[in-house]
């Protein structure tokens, strides 16, 4: 049995006190996977960002808003997992200043300045040990170039490519990718049934191995 953290969901990064930046997760595929984590006989931690997906009751859940909790979160938890599976959607960037009153319409444009957030699964990675990292890439174009490119940078065992379409749906079709650039397999199906594949090449190549 393992011990499995799953950073699962959108961030929000504020601009003022009603105001927010997100990135568009339902949380859908990082709850089918808890349960497919659970199933394998595994144990889960997820560090979730605002969601409406109800994650297994067996799961332990941290809830989190902006990227920054995600990671002091997530880094936390790790200390004490076996494996990150990271498939959250975290705002990559943040306004450089939060208003911290509502910002009044003027009529005129208004520029914000954004900065990047810190990548969690990269953090993680870069720090991972012994501990096997598995990321997820949604990519629209040069998709397999990019997803190995960042799997690469993030330093992940495997890496999940998935395409606009899996955004908000029950669907997902993915290939699973490994170091050496091979294509380790190509599920499509409901979530469930993907996230259950997923986990089965977890367990075989990171968990047994
Ligand atoms: O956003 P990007 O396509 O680079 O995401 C690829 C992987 O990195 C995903 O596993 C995602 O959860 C993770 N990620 C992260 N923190 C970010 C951006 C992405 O952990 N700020």
């Amino acid at each position: 049995m393992a011990r499995i953290l799953l950073t699962s969901g959108p961030t929000r990064q504020y601009i003022d006190p009603v105001r927010y930046l997100t990135n568009a997760s339902s949380g859908r595929m990082g709850c089918c996977l808890a349960e497919a984590t659970i199933a394998a006989g595994h144990e889960v931690i997820i560090v979730s960002g605002p969601v409406q997906v109800s994650y297994p009751e067996k799961a332990k859940v941290i809830w989190v808003n902006t990227t920054d909790e995600m990671l002091d979160a997530a880094r936390q938890q790790f200390k004490q997992c076996d494996g990150l599976i990271g498939v959250a959607a975290p705002c990559d960037y943040r306004p450089e200043f939060v208003q911290d009153q509502k910002i009044a319409k003027t009529g005129e444009p208004l520029v914000l300045q954004l900065i990047e957030t810190p990548d969690v699964v990269a953090t993680l990675g870069a720090e991972k040990g012994s501990r096997w990292v598995v990321g997820f890439a949604l990519e629209t174009e040069d998709r397999r170039f990019r997803a190995l490119v960042k799997l690469e940078k993030k330093s992940c065992d495997l890496m999940v490519l998935n395409g606009p379409e899996a955004m908000n749906s029950e669907e997902n079709q993915v290939e699973v990718l490994a170091k050496d650039g091979s294509v380790v397999a190509s599920l499509e199906g409901s979530k469930t049934e993907v996230a259950n594949r997923i986990m089965q090449i977890v367990g075989q190549r990171l968990i047994d191995a």
